[in-house]
């Protein structure tokens, strides 16, 4: 079992090897990642090329496509980690946010797998899973720090908390180490940049076909102006109002008969995304007064955006933490670490538990070891109070 697995030969424990596995969208991933975080494999098998042609994802697809990869994904971690199951400690899958059909997938294979290995199984919260990138990429990066999580699914800004036992980094035994400080009231970052790129006839994914089109075009970020939408009271994110303004600015140049440069459009779009994610967690940096930030999610590859909160947190005296893109998309390493983290705060989940695809994060903690009066215990903080104190 867990235990035999992590002893050494000469009986000393070592690291603990996790199977993770990730099917939430149209990334098939599974990767092998030890206790002491350390990457031993990262396969993602990409079903983008399958989505192109209709100009994002389509679920039923994702399914089929899982299926068919899901096996040989697993295989493929196993042997470059140069392991086989027997190594393998504790099997970790996103059990949610996520398509339904698509989740399932990963989820029943890895229940599967733990089943029949007679492993220990942790069912992973898919944002978790994208913080859990930024320590696995920066072992320096202790709680607490905050963390943006932009994907083409969500847009939060998340306190990650100081353990309740362990110490800065360490496992959290009783409470959740999340505090949503900040989530999209309507489209995520990543969605909008899909959209607007569409319009604009850039393809899918349209975050990074609008990153080339403004970086090979020499995007002027100034050419077209675009509101930088804040909530009144909230540090909510909001990105539908953007997203109409540009659109309805390139109806109506269309209707004048001007003809739109591209990559200045793509460029101004990009810049307005940016900001209003930077405002926004320059606003939660001041006032939380936590001294690091993380960023990850799928927008995170965005080179304009790591650069621009890279420079406002230089400026503000705060330590940013980015991993590199392969970590910040869809992959199952991230996936592995945060069922580590869990697991070794002392977590474990039935093999009865089911996919949840509108799972909230502050959640996904009480579900499995945090016990049955929520996240933060009977008199825990409230979790969307942005003005909640810092622990
Ligand atoms: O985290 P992720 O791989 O999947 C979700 O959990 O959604 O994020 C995918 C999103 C897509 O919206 C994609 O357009 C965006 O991340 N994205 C980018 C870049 N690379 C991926 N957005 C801006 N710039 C990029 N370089
Ligand atoms: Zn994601």
């Amino acid at each position: 079992m867990a235990a035999g697995r992590m002893a050494k030969e000469g009986g000393q424990p070592g690291p603990l090897l996790v199977l993770g596995i990730e099917s939430s969208c149209d990334e098939t991933a599974a990767a092998v990642v030890s206790s002491d975080r350390r990457i031993l494999s990262n396969v993602v098998a990409s079903q983008i090329e399958e989505h192109r042609r209709y100009g994002g994802v389509v679920p039923e697809i994702a399914s089929r496509r899982h299926l068919e990869a899901i096996l040989p994904v697993i295989r493929e971690a196993l042997d470059q980690a140069g392991v086989g199951i027997a190594d393998i400690g504790l099997v970790a899958a996103t059990r949610g946010p996520g398509l339904v059909g698509a989740l399932l997938v990963g989820l029943s294979t890895a229940k599967g797998l733990a089943a029949a290995a007679g492993l220990p199984f942790v069912g992973v919260h898919h944002i978790a899973g994208h913080i859990a990138a930024a320590r696995l990429a920066d072992p320096g990066l202790a709680p607490p720090f905050l963390c943006l999580v932009a994907s083409g699914g969500h847009s939060h800004l998340v306190l990650v908390r100081d353990s309740a036992a362990g110490g800065p980094g360490g496992p959290i035994r009783d409470a959740s180490p999340f505090l949503v400080l900040a989530r999209t009231r309507d489209d995520a970052a990543g969605e909008a940049l899909d959209k607007i790129a569409r319009t604009l006839g850039l393809g899918y994914p349209g975050g990074p076909a609008m990153e080339r089109a403004a970086r090979e075009g020499n995007g002027d970020p100034r050419a077209f102006r675009f509101p930088r939408p804040a909530l009144q009271d909230s540090l909510d994110f909001s990105f539908s109002g953007l997203k109409t303004a540009a659109i309805s600015l390139l109806h109506h140049l269309h209707q004048k008969g001007e003809t739109v440069r591209t990559a200045d459009f793509a460029a101004s779009f990009q810049q307005a995304v940016v900001d209003t994610l930077a405002d926004t967690v320059l606003e939660g940096l001041r006032r939380t007064g936590v001294p690091a930030l993380a960023l990850s999610g799928g927008v995170a590859a965005n080179t304009v955006l790591r650069k621009e909160l890279e420079a406002r947190c230089a400026a503000a005296g705060i330590r940013f933490s980015v991993p590199p893109p392969a970590l910040c998309t869809d992959n199952a390493a991230m996936i592995a670490m945060a069922g580590c983290d869990a697991f070794l705060a002392g977590r474990r989940d039935s093999l009865d538990v089911n996919a949840e695809p509108a799972w909230p994060l502050e959640e996904a903690w009480a579900d499995g070891s945090g016990g049955p009066d929520g996240p933060d215990g009977p008199d825990g903080p409230d979790a969307t109070d942005p003005a909640a104190p810092v622990p």
